[in-house]
């Protein structure tokens, strides 16, 4: 029988723990923990984004601070922006919605946001812990990949572990967890010659292309979990990366989408800005020192 994993469930439960514990340091500490967003542009998809994570935010009870600088904004005044909130004790964490205005670099940009308040886990800093396996602020939307893993008590290690999509947000970091986890990984992408007979030894799938429907059933092997990262707006509905009328039957545990990783993803937001929160008031240890370096 296959097992159709609630992100939705999953999610709401983390933002009831996520909420007893801003109440907790609020009520202890007497700190609103806050999250700083910062938009450049009018990408629809992007106002979507934000105004749920604002929403998220206010259900939990971080603050969240919207900035909307204008779209012809220079590079120097983006990166004055986000000093400003770097040097600011009172914002944990602070995320730059991506895409922004072609005529800004997102990499300076991203380089720019302290380590220590980077909530999505972009910072080439982090970047690099993730892949020594030292990372405390990860990406979010593999985050949450794995902890639908974990409370669905999915077996990763020994197994083989295939994800498709070789993105700096998700397919990269996703790989790099699943192997800590001690999974064995391959990782696939547009140029991946038979790419079906790969997809086809995996225990677990990640499908993470931006093409919907592109995995179909005689991708999939028998009994496989099947982690749909996919968010392809197709019409007025939001489309998976997996065929999933197809392969429901195949598999052994699917993420629908809706209602599969997107939730997770949101959820892991409000975690890591909780944690970002703890770094910075040293409640918890990061592995970098004052200076940025890797403690020893
Ligand atoms: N744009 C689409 N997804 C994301 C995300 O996870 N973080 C940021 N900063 N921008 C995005």
């Amino acid at each position: 029988m296959t097992i159709k994993i609630d992100g939705v469930k999953v999610a709401a439960s983390i933002k009831a723990e996520i909420k007893e514990e801003t109440y907790r340091i609020w009520r202890d500490r007497a700190e609103k923990i806050c999250l700083a967003v910062i938009l450049v542009g009018d990408n629809p998809a992007s106002q979507v984004y934000v105004r749920l994570k604002e929403k998220d935010c206010a259900d939990v009870g971080i603050v969240s601070i919207k900035h909307t600088p204008p779209p012809d904004i220079s590079m120097e005044d983006l990166l004055g922006l986000i000093d400003d909130l770097n040097n600011d004790p009172s914002v944990h964490g602070i995320i730059l919605q991506l895409p922004i205005p072609g005529h800004l670099d997102a990499n300076i940009a991203l380089d720019r946001i302290n380590p220590d308040k980077d909530v999505d886990g972009f910072h080439p800093l982090n970047v690099g812990l993730l892949s020594q396996n030292l990372a405390t602020l990860m990406p979010c939307t593999p985050t949450g990949c794995m902890e639908l893993l974990d409370r669905y008590k999915i077996p990763i290690e020994g197994a083989h572990a295939v994800v498709v999509g070789r993105s700096n947000i998700v397919g990269k970091p996703v790989a790099a967890m699943l192997l800590h986890r001690n999974a064995t990984v391959t990782i696939c992408h547009s140029r991946t010659a038979d790419l079906g007979a790969i997809t086809s030894k995996g225990d677990i799938l990640v499908a993470a292309i931006g093409k919907p429907g592109f995995v179909t059933a005689d991708m999939v092997k028998p009994g496989a979990a099947v982690i749909d990262v996919g968010t392809s707006r197709v019409g007025t509905r939001l489309k998976g990366d997996v065929d999933y009328d197809g392969v429901y039957e195949k598999a052994g545990w699917i993420t629908p989408v809706p209602g599969g990783v997107g939730p997770m993803t949101r959820a892991v937001l409000l975690q890591n800005t909780i944690t970002a929160y703890k770094l910075q008031r040293k409640l918890i240890v990061g592995l970098l020192d004052e200076h940025g370096r890797k403690r020893k």
